[in-house]
């Protein structure tokens, strides 16, 4: 079994692959990967897309799924995140998909865990998210074929957002432009800065764009100091109809959910013609389908 933690870990080849195979499932191969075998989900914060896509796919590929969430594990009675995978492990469970808070946690259970166990990152932390950048990289592909001929645009609340720091690699290891739309105090900090370039203003940033991705402000993991409003966040950087004419007519809108309609963008722009946010949904379990079948194989 193999862990799937940090999309940094996957190389150009490793990342080509398995956007393959989930093109492969969507196109109706099926194969049952995972018959007979238990798939814990062990989510610690909130997730509707996620969870549900990982259980939909576990369960295509012929696996039987238990769901643990903080509110209702004995986590809330003291016990830690390696006991609780270690008692599923004895009970006969070996993949763990996992979501929580903790930076980092993924990779300091994997170097106490057995290699028989499988973990799957489900969002870690602000810099982990490496199954919604592997189900991006998979839609933007569905739209454009050549990485390195794109402009992708990331607005908002980049700083706090875990699906920004992964999609920010995933498209650097594919070889496309980023740009960077937001306030200083909400671009990420500790990034590599391989063909990045930052903005303020979201009108310079949108030009000639090929590739829109939208962010909320992700006020549940804000410092008070860093706290904005969604007025002024609408005003400065909402993704309006007009501000969208900016980016090439053919420019794709993503968001990878949940949406705070009328903040970080407005109804006509999130169901509008452009908009690709329901295929990200649906891209989703395919996505997830192909990185629970590639653990359980290594
Ligand atoms: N994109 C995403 O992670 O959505 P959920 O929080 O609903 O899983």
């Amino acid at each position: 079994m193999a862990n799937f933690i940090d999309i940094k870990q996957l190389s150009q080849t490793d990342l080509l692959a398995l956007m393959q195979q989930a093109q492969a499932y969507l196109d109706g191969a099926n194969p049952p990967a995972l018959e007979n075998q238990f798939v814990a989900n062990l989510f610690f914060e909130p997730s509707t897309r996620t969870r549900c896509s990982f259980e939909i796919a576990a369960k295509k590929l012929g696996a039987h799924v238990l769901t643990l969430e903080s509110g209702t594990s004995s986590t809330k009675k003291g016990e830690t995140v390696l006991d609780t995978v270690l008692n599923l492990h004895a009970m006969g469970v070996n993949t763990f998909v996992l979501r929580h808070k903790q930076e980092g946690l993924l990779q300091q259970l994997a170097d106490k865990l057995p290699a028989e166990i499988a973990l799957i990152n489900a969002g870690c932390g602000t810099q982990q998210h490496p199954s919604q950048a592997l189900l991006d990289m998979l839609t933007i592909q569905q739209h454009f074929a050549d990485f390195s001929a794109l402009r992708v645009a990331i607005i908002g609340d980049m700083w706090h957002s875990r699906v920004a720091h992964a999609v920010i690699a995933a498209l650097q290891t594919l070889g496309a432009s980023i740009h960077l739309i937001g306030a200083q105090a909400l671009q990420p900090e500790h990034i590599n800065l391989t063909r990045v370039t930052r903005f303020t203003d979201i009108e310079q940033g949108l030009q000639n764009v090929d590739v829109i991705m939208s962010l909320r402000l992700q006020k549940e993991r804000m410092q008070e100091q860093t706290f904005v409003d969604d007025i002024s966040f609408h005003q400065q950087y909402g993704l309006t109809p007009e501000r969208l004419a900016f980016a090439k007519p053919n420019a794709i809108v993503m968001h990878p959910g949940p949406l705070n309609r009328g903040v970080e963008i407005t109804d006509a722009v999130a169901d509008g013609p452009q908009s690709v946010i329901l295929q990200q949904v649906r891209n989703g379990v395919a996505a997830r389908m192909a990185i629970l079948a590639w653990a359980a194989k290594q």
